[in-house]
């Protein structure tokens, strides 16, 4: 029997193989014969992407671009969506341009195209890589319904700087999990088979290290060791591309003194030769002309570098179109390097299947596909699952809807905030506000109102948000919208604040210096203090805060990110305990912007860190803790665990140790814990980490209930880069530690021999 399913099995494998190896050939056979009819400028002109303007996510405008399609100087286009606008381009591709090459449409699809899901840093928080892929499933679905062949995503940047505007794009501060995230995008984007026309394309960025920008400055420069890159920020790129995506996008900063856009050891050595890519590399938003500005040279001079050193799609910039006609004729780029970069891109559409459909997707009835009751459910699961209860004094949550409510804040009624920056295929005059869920929700409950401050400073609200986008401005001054909210305080046995970020104030070109709440909603914060009333702060923002003195002066403290279009009812359901908590952060949270940056997998250092010595790592005028580390997050009832129990305290190259803990449901509800696994290398041949994750279960326990967790820790998860930058374990002693976040002490010891 076992050798007739292994025979099967067998057979089944090398008719796939045949037929993927046929498929090859057609492609091949296909875009030799295309490719010997293009000249020169329209192999380059497939090199070329340009912005349509239906979004604004750059400096520059691409102008004339109909015009440059018809002449056969477009490869792809992106910031437009909606089958009538992608039908006219295509359509105009088919009846006036010489070789009909259909064009590759792509957008920043990040959090959801027309349905938002929560932030990425919010997905992240739930620490549900199903959930996730399902997530990035039902959005390229939607995405392709609306003509789109191509994502900006997933942001893989690995980031230990909550001052940078772009951590509300990541997944936070740890390299793997920012690799599992990484690998369930590109599957649920791709599916592993880009025919299939509700799939969309990911591109993987931004390659690389584009999270380490120096100050949390966006666009910044950035300097860092081998030894780091290769340990810590290179590898969710390496995990996505190994997950199967087709494409990769430059970042603007440089690596080791070189723009990544013009990198070879980057583009070349590393992506094509040592990690194998297949697909094409594009350029970030005018990174190209930006070399510039780097001091790389003139126009021709970074076109030629860029070129040279592997990249294959210029965005916006037209230095490709405008400068490589000229550089292949002097022989300073070969025409091969045109046609493999060309290869690259025809490749790409012919596998999304835009030869023989270039309506690709946009057939079915997009409306239907973007309303679906399950898609609306999975966002929901998705708000839920990444709230993060930061502080509960244990009384004032969950709200006990008997008593009269207070909700104070300028987040309260404002809907555009819940979906967060990159939303704007999306309408946020449909979402509903929080105000709105609460009112529908629990209608019997006595809630009051008052908006407390305006949701930014006024010398921030006109740089930062426009009114147009529902931040709405009223005249009454900061003193008397803070006496109006201590009054409906005072009538009140509980205050909810609703306090944050404006959707703009996170995301690309959203630095910030001070990551504190702003000064006009803390004087709020600290009125409603005043009157004694419990507090319930409820955050909405796109990175971490420093709230030391929210942490010593409020009751609890609810981290709900930017969470999406099912925000406001999820919101309320935590709120009131319908569900219960259960996100976890994925970025440490400092007690102050002198902390940064501050991370959970720091080393260990000379001197680490003592309570009794001066003279050890640390800040003398701050704890030198974070607020919260890396992985908290509590719940309305409490885990207990067991201590870590190993199957054997000796580990061999092929015998794993298993790593068991209990975890018990002590409290008096049912709940949702994510239990997390740690590892320290005690001597390394380097200096290695204090912890590292590798591995983690989220798992439902009823109150009273347990369960045993078991992890299989292998040799291979031992492995890091060495000095030679080989990837190796080394034999000696190591901690495990078993827990609810980075912060556990809860470990045994083991030795690999
Ligand atoms: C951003 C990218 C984005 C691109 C296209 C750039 O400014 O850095 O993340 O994909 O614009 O919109």
């Amino acid at each position: 029997m076992k050798k007739i399913v292994i025979f099967l099995l067998a057979a089944c494998i090398t008719t796939a193989c045949r037929e993927v190896s046929s498929q090859r050939t057609e492609m091949d056979g296909f875009l030799d014969s295309l490719m010997g009819r293009m000249t020169l400028e329209e192999k380059i002109g497939q090199l070329n992407l340009l912005t349509m303007g239906f979004d604004v996510t750059g400096p520059r405008i691409s102008k004339g671009v109909e015009q440059k399609i018809r002449d056969g100087h477009v490869g792809g286009v992106f910031n437009l969506w909606t089958p009538n606008a992608v039908r006219k381009l295509q359509d105009t591709v088919l009846t006036q341009t010489r070789l009909k090459i259909p064009l590759l449409i792509g957008y920043d699809v990040i959090h959801g195209h027309r349905t938002i899901f929560p932030i990425p840093l919010a997905q992240a928080a739930t620490w549900d890589i199903g959930l996730i892929e399902r997530i990035a499933t039902v959005v390229a679905d939607e995405a392709s319904a609306d003509g789109l062949h191509w994502t900006f995503s997933p942001m893989v940047d690995l980031v230990r700087d909550p001052r940078w505007g772009r951590v509300s794009d990541t997944a936070g501060e740890d390299s793997f999990l920012g690799s599992e995230i990484a690998k369930a995008m590109v599957r649920g984007y791709e599916q592993g088979d880009l025919s299939n026309e509700s799939t969309i394309m990911s591109c993987v960025k931004h390659f690389a290290l584009y999270g380490a920008a120096e100050g949390g400055r966006d666009y910044n420069t950035v300097d860092m060791s081998r030894l780091r890159m290769y340990n810590d920020y290179l590898p969710p790129y390496k995990a996505a591309i190994e997950a199967g995506a087709s494409s990769i996008m430059t970042s603007f900063n440089e690596v080791d003194g070189i723009p990544a856009t013009g990198n070879r050891w980057l583009l070349t050595d590393l992506l094509r030769e040592q990690w194998k890519f297949e697909g094409f590399v594009v350029a970030d938003y005018t990174s190209v002309s930006e070399m510039e500005n780097h001091g790389m040279g003139d126009k021709a001079a970074v076109t030629e570098r860029a070129i040279n050193a592997g990249l294959d799609m210029d965005m916006v910039s037209e230095y490709f179109t405008d400068e490589l006609p000229a550089l292949v004729k002097s022989g300073k780029v070969k025409e091969e390097t045109v046609n493999a970069a060309c290869r690259r891109i025809l490749e790409a559409k012919y596998k999304l299947g835009l030869f023989d459909n270039p309506y690709r997707g946009i057939t079915g009835d997009a409306g239907t596909r973007v309303s679906s009751a399950e898609k609306f459910e999975l966002n929901r699961e998705a708000a839920l699952k990444s709230i993060v209860l930061l502080k509960n004094d244990g009384r004032t949550l969950p709200l006990d809807d008997s008593k009269r409510i207070a909700f104070v804040g300028p987040l309260v009624k404002n809907r555009r905030t819940l979906l967060g920056s990159s939303a704007a295929a999306a309408d946020w005059r449909e979402t509903e506000t929080l105000w709105e869920a609460l009112c529908s929700r629990r209608s019997g409950g006595r809630f009051t109102y008052a908006q407390g401050c305006h949701l930014v400073e006024d010398s921030l609200i006109r740089r930062m948000t426009d009114q147009q986008n529902g931040n709405v401005l009223d005249d009454r001054c900061g003193a008397t919208l803070i006496r109006e909210a201590v009054e409906v305080a005072e009538r009140s046995d509980v205050v909810v604040a609703v306090l944050g970020e404006a959707y703009d104030m996170s995301g690309e070109a959203a630095g910030r210096s001070d990551i504190g709440l702003l000064s006009n909603q803390k004087a709020l914060l600290r009125a409603l203090e005043a009157t004694g009333k419990p507090i319930v702060l409820v955050l909405m923002n796109g990175r971490p805060l420093t709230l030391q003195w929210e942490d010593d002066h409020i009751e609890a403290i609810v981290e709900t990110w930017l969470p999406g279009a099912c925000g406001g009812s999820a919101i309320v359901d935590i709120l009131f305990g319908e569900v219960n908590p259960s996100g976890k952060i994925t970025m440490t949270f400092p007690r102050n912007v002198g902390q940064i940056p501050i991370y959970y997998n720091y080393k260990n250092t000379g001197r680490p860190y003592s309570d009794n010595s001066k003279f050890t790592v640390k800040h003398i005028d701050v704890e030198n803790s974070p607020l919260y580390p890396f992985g908290h997050g509590l719940s309305y009832t409490q885990f207990a665990y067991s201590p870590v129990r190993l199957s054997d305290t000796v580990m061999t190259v092929d015998r794993p140790v298993e790593a068991t803990v209990t975890v018990s449901n002590v409290g008096l509800r049912s709940g949702e814990e994510t239990v997390q696994f740690y590892i320290r290398d005690l001597v390394g041949s380097v200096t290695r980490p204090v912890k590292e994750l590798k591995g983690f279960r989220r798992i439902k326990l009823e109150a009273g209930e347990s369960e045993d967790v078991t992890f299989t820790v292998t040799p291979d998860m031992l492995k890091f880069y060495n000095s030679d930058l080989e990837w190796v374990f080394e034999r000696g002693d190591f901690l495990l530690f078993a827990g609810g976040s980075s912060a556990t002490d809860n470990v045994a010891r083991f030795t690999l021999e």
